[in-house]
């Protein structure tokens, strides 16, 4: 006999509770906040109201310092309705892959077609390591060892990452590279062998998170956005070592950038 509640139920739990909440309906859009992005959601809208993720059903504080903890429900300039998660649970944290993709359930239960998941990646390659840029992902390896979908429904994954919303990032910033994000479970960096590894395999910036995100939105029907704040070279491509508070440095010292592109993106949806 099952004894746990199933993933979705929860989630569409944990959706009425954020709709009462926000005093919404419906929302035109979520973003996932990652590591060092925090500091940009001031710029995307005017706050409306803001819910602790305790408040809500199968939401868990964050555990990391810099993940924040809590949605923040925003009207932007255009009058579009944003769903800011600030900060999200990693694999690493050992809570489950459900605890995982929960935000992003609950987001496409409370109506949300599209999903913007950034994160903080180390850069691998000569176009993807420059510390301070944001990245556009256009495919991920999924090296986590998990996967969100139980059973034999089988997604394709042909364009995790839109080929529209990309187009219109470029038309907010054409500068922007492109690449491929490569995932690990963490919460360990990489050794210098697997940079190397990765780069054989294809991959361009590497981090902890966004991969199962994406799969589930991509169950759900959501169109995707990724976008990779590289924050640091991969381990043993710059000779220095690798730190979560250099991460957020360069969060902080790339907010106003951030804020005002994402506030563009959402603004063009
Ligand atoms: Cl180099 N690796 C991983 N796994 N996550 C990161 C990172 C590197 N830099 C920022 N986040």
């Amino acid at each position: 006999m099952k004894v746990t509640k199933d993933a979705y139920t929860l989630a569409g739990e944990a959706a009425a509770a954020l709709r009462s909440a926000a005093g919404l309906d419906t929302f035109d859009v979520a973003l996932v906040m990652g590591s060092g992005w925090v500091p940009a959601a001031d710029a995307i809208g005017e706050t409306v109201r803001e819910i602790p993720f305790t408040d809500l059903p199968g939401f868990r504080a964050p555990a990391v310092a810099g993940h924040g903890g809590k949605i923040r429900v925003v009207r932007t300039s255009s009058g579009r309705h944003a769903l800011i998660f600030l900060g999200r649970t990693h694999l690493y944290e050992g809570l489950g892959v459900d605890a995982v993709v929960h935000g992003v359930r609950t987001a496409a239960a409370a109506g949300v077609r599209t999903l913007v998941l950034t994160n903080a990646a180390g850069g691998l390659r000569p176009e993807t390591q420059n510390v301070g840029d944001p990245v556009l992902i256009s495919d991920h390896i999924n090296l986590t060892g998990a996967n969100p979908i139980t059973g034999t429904t089988f997604i394709d994954l042909t364009e995790v990452y839109s080929r529209r919303l990309r187009a219109l990032v470029r038309e907010v910033d054409p500068s922007l590279a492109e690449g491929v994000y490569v995932a690990f479970r963490g919460p360990t960096y990489e050794t210098p062998a697997e940079i190397r590894m990765l780069r054989t395999l294809g991959g361009d910036m590497v981090g902890m998170s966004t991969v199962l995100e994406a799969i589930a939105a991509r169950e759900a029907g959501l169109e995707v956005l990724g976008i990779s704040l590289v924050t640091n070279p991969g381990a043993g491509l710059s000779g220095e070592p690798l730190n979560h508070e250099e991460v957020l440095e360069v969060g902080r010292a790339t907010a106003a950038r951030m804020g005002v592109l994402l506030a563009k993106v959402v603004d063009r949806l």
